[in-house]
């Protein structure tokens, strides 16, 4: 059926999706030098600027210096304390808008001693049908965004953090037998899996192509496995580092000591107690017992399953067994013993109860939430709509310099390839209105979308805006068409006034 058809097109949407442009900023521009601003209808401009300026302030390579007390933190043992923070009632206190309508600030970290050595990111983008790829392109805008650290940039937990962006190689490129660097820089490398049952599989892959468990335990302190179904991470202004968030697991005074946590969003009952794949946070003391979770490669029909069985789901036991921990972000809920898990089990069991869905719980607090992706192909309403306020409410400094580079390494190689023979359009984010002024997306993407259904995947706007899209934002001003979108292997930003048509690809 895709097969007939001289263009495919997506349209990514939901009910405001509001999109993270900064790391596109120097990417392919059609129509007009001039890319989408980050937006955010109801997030004060003068905010907004002051962002701007601060991103143009501290150009590519910016990395933090040492801050006060560096000195002194060199020869001791590192130990860190959480401070949970009350819920500020003033609505003159500054974060108090991001407290009613973003996440609110939860919890400082801070340390003392000698950081530990790296942590490394293991993030897989899955391929499967190209019509699945739009919100995992979407869930991995966002943590280009937000949750890439700078080379030099150390956090109050590690020296700092290195990261590989795998995914499987879609067939249209051909086939990789061995997991092979696309690109590398800094503490990026983007790379080709084999493809494989499961997420799982593909860490492990990339575990045994980084020299196995002893290199990688020689190197590195703390694993983060990620998926592309996986969006966030989501957090307050003043909030602790994300990366740090998981490594302490919840613990009031995190040290040496402290038994190896494992970490997840949300903990699931099903079968057994264990931490969902999509986002898993591991001390990596125990890496050696934990690898073998992650070899449950079979490539036969039951492969997904054997992975979960004999992967994911025994993993959680096996690890409290040998005397780790499991913490669950979203309940700020620790498990010290195979009794506790057992407890919590059971407590579930009686309430009917197996796992906590996105019903259950606060994005903030759980960091990261599995959505949709080939993961999980349904977003729920009440998720999606969450995530989108979010997303919107997102504080500007919570944005990392580490995406300038990931982004260089992005136009390098082919890593986001989305189609081979065929012409594919993703239309990633959209607005219409007047710049820093009134920018509305909402019923924008949809229209857009539709236009490129009616237009056999052609993306036709006609010059009267207000007739085109049923409305007018601003009586009497002149008003803009602002597009970010994925063409084939290239970005594109592209914008119209009002009275000129636009046509996409040119006509
Ligand atoms: C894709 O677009 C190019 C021009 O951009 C065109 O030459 C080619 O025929 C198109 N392919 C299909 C399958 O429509
Ligand atoms: C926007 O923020 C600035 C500085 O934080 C403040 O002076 C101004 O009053 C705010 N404007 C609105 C409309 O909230
Ligand atoms: C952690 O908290 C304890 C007890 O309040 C305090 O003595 C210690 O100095 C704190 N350590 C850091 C690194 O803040
Ligand atoms: C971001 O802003 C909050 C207050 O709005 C501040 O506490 C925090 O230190 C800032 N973070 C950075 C990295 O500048
Ligand atoms: C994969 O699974 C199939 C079916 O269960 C089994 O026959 C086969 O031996 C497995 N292959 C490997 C490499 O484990
Ligand atoms: C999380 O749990 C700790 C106790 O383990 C508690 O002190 C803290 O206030 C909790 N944080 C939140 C946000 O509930
Ligand atoms: C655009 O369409 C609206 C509604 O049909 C109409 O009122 C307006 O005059 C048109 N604008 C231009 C510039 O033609
Ligand atoms: C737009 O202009 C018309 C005529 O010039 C005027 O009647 C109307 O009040 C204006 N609308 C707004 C929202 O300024």
């Amino acid at each position: 059926m895709v097969r007939s058809r001289t263009a495919v097109y997506i349209t990514l949407w939901c009910t405001f999706c509001i999109l993270l442009l900064a790391a596109f900023r120097d990417s392919t521009v059609a129509h007009q030098a001039k890319t989408i601003t980050p937006i955010a209808q109801q997030v004060n401009n003068s905010e907004l600027l002051s962002a701007q300026n601060d991103e143009q302030n501290h150009p590519e390579g910016y990395t933090l210096v040492a801050r006060p007390g560096e000195a002194s933190r060199a020869d001791r043992p590192l130990i860190c304390n959480t401070t949970w923070h009350p819920f500020s009632e003033d609505s003159n206190h500054p974060e108090y808008k991001h407290d009613q309508q973003g996440c609110r600030h939860r919890q400082t970290i801070t340390c003392r001693g000698k950081r530990l050595k790296r942590a490394l990111v293991i993030y897989m983008l899955q391929t499967k049908k190209v019509y699945d790829m739009a919100v995992e392109l979407n869930n991995f805008d966002l943590f280009m965004n937000v949750g890439v650290f700078a080379e030099h940039e150390s956090t109050e937990m590690f020296e700092r953090v290195d990261y590989v962006f795998t995914r499987m190689m879609p067939p249209h490129l051909g086939k990789v037998s061995v997991p092979t660097i696309i690109a590398e820089k800094g503490n990026i490398k983007l790379m080709w899996v084999p493809s494989g049952p499961c997420d799982l599989c593909a860490h492990g892959r990339v575990i045994a192509h980084l020299g196995g468990v002893d290199a990688v335990k020689a190197k590195y302190s703390f694993l983060a496995l990620l998926n592309g179904g996986a969006r966030g991470p989501f957090q307050a202004a003043g909030d602790a580092e994300w990366i740090d968030v998981m490594a302490v697991g919840g613990q009031a005074t995190w040290s040496s000591a402290t038994p190896p946590i494992m970490v997840g969003p949300t903990v699931s009952s099903q079968v057994s107690v264990h931490i969902q794949t999509y986002c898993i946070g591991l001390h990596t003391v125990r890496l050696t017992e934990y690898y073998p979770f992650l070899t449950q490669c079979n490539n036969s029909g039951a492969g997904k399953a054997m992975c979960i069985d004999f992967g994911e789901i025994p993993a959680g036991i096996e690890w409290l067994q040998g005397g780790g921990w499991i913490h669950s972000l979203s309940a700020n809920d620790t498990l010290r013993t195979p009794d506790d898990a057992a407890a919590l089990a059971e407590a579930r069991r009686r309430i009917d109860f197996v796992a906590p869905t996105h019903a259950h719980y606060d994005l903030c607090s759980a960091l990261f939430a599995k959505f949709g992706g080939t993961f999980t192909n349904h977003v729920r309403a009440r998720t999606a709509a969450h995530a989108a306020q979010l997303i919107l409410f997102r504080p500007l400094n919570r944005t990392l310099s580490g995406r300038f580079l990931l982004q260089k390494l992005l136009g390098s190689g082919r890593f986001l390839s989305l189609s081979g023979g065929l012409n594919f359009t993703v239309i990633v984010n959209a607005w219409y209105g007047v710049p820093e002024v009134i920018e509305i997306s909402k019923g924008v993407l949809e229209r857009l979308r539709e236009s490129i259904d009616e237009n056999r995947g052609r993306l036709v706007v006609s010059n009267n805006l207000t007739e085109y899209f049923g409305f007018d934002p601003a009586p009497n001003a002149s008003k803009v068409l602002a597009i970010h979108l994925r063409y084939n292997d290239e970005e594109h930003h592209l914008r119209a006034a009002d009275g000129q048509e636009l046509q996409f690809p040119d006509g």
